[in-house]
């Protein structure tokens, strides 16, 4: 099984962006978690992080031709404007689990939108960094 770790703009500023939100671990850590948790699971992964919208389109594009199995994706402010993003989801029709940090349920009122959910099979939000290792085994599990 081969997954792709997606994380939209501002994530690779973990640990130093809004510590009381978003926790005090850095993007480093979380891709240790991330690769420690695939390799106990035998899950081959790739993680990527972009700040650019068409970057995360060309890479859920490329995921269909690399025969991904399944997306854990965090857009980040994306979730909650990017058309764009929504149509690539659709377009690879590739399984993928929308992970957010925060609970973005009781913040913002625009940070309830997303437009990323119906394409999504699932959401996790307010588990913190545990939130993707959460998606990752949900995705595991599906594909049994
Ligand atoms: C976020 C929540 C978004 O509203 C915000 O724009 C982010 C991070 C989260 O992981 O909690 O950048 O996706």
């Amino acid at each position: 099984m081969k997954l792709l770790v997606l994380n939209g703009p501002n994530i690779n500023m973990l640990g130093i962006r809004e510590p009381d939100i978003y926790g005090r671990e850095t993007y480093d850590t979380l891709l240790e978690m991330i690769r420690t948790h695939c390799a106990e699971r035998g899950v081959e992964v790739e993680c990527y992080q972009s700040n650019h919208e068409g970057d995360l389109v060309d890479k859920i594009q490329a995921a269909y031709f690399e025969k991904v199995d399944g997306i854990v994706f965090n857009p980040a402010a994306y979730t909650h404007t990017s058309v764009a993003i929504l149509d690539a989801v659709k377009a690879v029709s590739i399984p993928t689990v929308e992970v957010h940090i925060s609970d973005v349920e009781s913040r913002d009122a625009f940070r309830r939108v997303s437009y990323i959910r119906e394409a999504c099979v699932a959401m996790i939000c307010g588990r913190g960094l545990r939130g993707y290792l959460d998606a990752i085994d949900l995705l595991i599990e599906q594909a049994k």
